[in-house]
């Protein structure tokens, strides 16, 4: 492989990897409420880009997430969430636009919720899962890094959730 530069501006994002895309009925099961229209219109929650790495100890993936706008009555759209296979591994996250919250717990009960805004850096240490939910009404847009053999492990996650979830108020967003 040979040192190389992508760009990308808003969504023109082409970063020659892999693009996976989550939509509603892909991931309805991590939300508390059913939305029966959200069911049929089946929108698109979230998408990510990735760069073409090798998932190989020693290089470093990265990737650009759009996380949409919007609730599942009244609980903010977010990603699945997960650990990472490779449970000593970190990961940065960069917010180019809109308001996240990262949510991040260990198998141990800790639980940490941690807000992303534009220009914010956050980070993830070793052994904490992560899932990011959009607490504003434009898409949040952030640049992540990691390890590229990290792996995710999603089931640990379906099976257990996470403590809180976040819902929409009057003013702004609550835990619980
Ligand atoms: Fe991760």
């Amino acid at each position: 492989m040979k040192p190389f530069v992508v760009s990308f501006k808003g969504r023109e994002i082409d970063f020659k990897g892999r693009r996976i895309v989550r939509r509603y009925r892909d991931i309805m099961g991590i939300f508390q409420a059913v939305d029966p229209t959200l069911e049929s219109e089946n929108p698109v929650v979230y998408e990510v880009f990735e760069a073409p790495i090798p998932e190989a100890e020693g290089e470093l993936m990265f990737l650009v997430t759009i996380l949409y706008p919007g609730d599942v009555k009244g609980e903010y759209f977010m990603t699945k969430g997960h650990y990472h296979v490779v449970e000593g591994t970190a990961e940065v996250y960069l917010g180019l636009q809109g308001k996240g919250l990262i949510l991040c717990q260990t198998k141990e009960g800790d639980f940490e919720a941690v807000e992303m805004t534009p220009s914010s850096v956050v980070y993830i240490p070793p052994y904490w899962a992560h899932r990011t939910v959009n607490v504003s009404d434009e898409p949040l847009v952030f640049f992540a890094v990691y390890p590229a053999h990290a792996g995710h492990d999603y089931e640990t996650i379906e099976r257990e959730g996470f403590k809180k979830r976040v819902f929409k108020t009057e003013t702004g967003y609550v835990l619980r």
